[in-house]
């Protein structure tokens, strides 16, 4: 079943417009959620930036929060108790095309689930990763459905044999990856980019700041350099498909010894604790 404009319906059900807005201009936003074994994990921080983007990009949509909330347990209980993810979204809806936005459109809603194993090779192994300039927009905090800057980068990080890139402004700042957020460890304290404009806040590493504050462990957020970055004792990648993944090599230099470190080993324990 898929959630569409707020029902649940068979596939053969969804049609979509080549005016939809999405089509045209990805104007619209989204969000995925983890599901582990039918539970929705931390639902409410992700409706939270869920609503945020709407706000952001002035999508309107017709349904309370308590309504879409309970659309999205819906959906997940057609699901199962499988492990997967929930893939939500919403455009700006039908209009003949045109940049400003269309005096009337009714925002088109898509979402559903699909079963999505944990990533245990990456999280026990570690990936490979390359660095990419961050060439995108200045609002990367709104989980906007423009992702060419992150499909392009990542597509150079597979035809590299890499799992990630990781993105680095022209000014030397290291931002998050294509698809995830990124944290280094130096002398047992961990760096992480600062939330704002130029990041995704990330749901999953949030989590690990918690667990972090709980394992007492230094969590610092501010910005670093590619230099540091090299220099790193350690580092991961974070998000909600593949939760915290140890960073091993990056362009093809080891990160520390070149295998995953004893900080994230204690940062993924403690993870698999909340999420089982
Ligand atoms: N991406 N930064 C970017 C650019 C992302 O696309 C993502 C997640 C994250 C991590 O956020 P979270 O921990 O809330 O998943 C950071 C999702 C998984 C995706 O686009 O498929």
């Amino acid at each position: 079943m898929l959630l569409w404009n707020g029902k649940l319906v068979n596939e053969e059900d969804v049609r979509v417009s080549y005016h939809d807005r999405g089509y045209y201009f990805g104007d619209g936003i989204y969000e995925v959620f983890r599901i582990y074994q039918g539970h929705l994990f931390e639902k409410e921080a992700h409706l939270d930036r869920l609503y945020n983007s709407l706000a952001e990009i002035k999508i309107r949509i017709p349904w309370s929060r308590e309504e879409l909330s309970d659309q999205l347990d819906q959906l997940r209980d057609t699901f199962g108790e499988q492990d997967g993810m929930l893939y939500l979204q919403f455009t700006r809806g039908e209009a003949k095309r045109a940049h400003a936005f269309p005096a009337s459109s009714t925002a088109v809603m898509l979402g559903y689930c699909e079963p999505l194993a944990r990533p245990v090779d990456a999280i026990e192994n570690g990936i490979a990763t390359i660095t990419c300039e961050d060439v995108r927009w200045l609002r990367c905090n709104i989980k906007s459905l423009n992702l060419l800057p992150n499909t392009l980068a990542k597509q150079e990080a597979a035809e590299a044999g890499a799992t990630e890139a990781i993105l680095i402004r022209t000014d030397n700042t290291v931002t998050e990856g294509s698809s995830s957020n990124l944290l280094i460890v130096k002398n047992g304290t961990i760096y992480t980019h600062p939330d704002g404009p130029l990041i995704l806040s990330g749901i999953t590493k949030k989590v690990i700041e918690r667990i972090a504050s709980e394992l007492q462990i230094p969590y610092v957020q501010r910005s670093f350099t590619r230099e540091e970055l090299m220099a790193a004792d350690e580092a991961m990648i974070t998000s909600t498909t593949m939760e915290a993944a140890p960073v091993i090599t990056i362009d093809g230099q080891p990160v520390g010894t070149g295998t995953p470190g004893p900080v994230t080993r204690r940062l993924q324990e403690a993870y698999l604790q909340q999420v089982h």
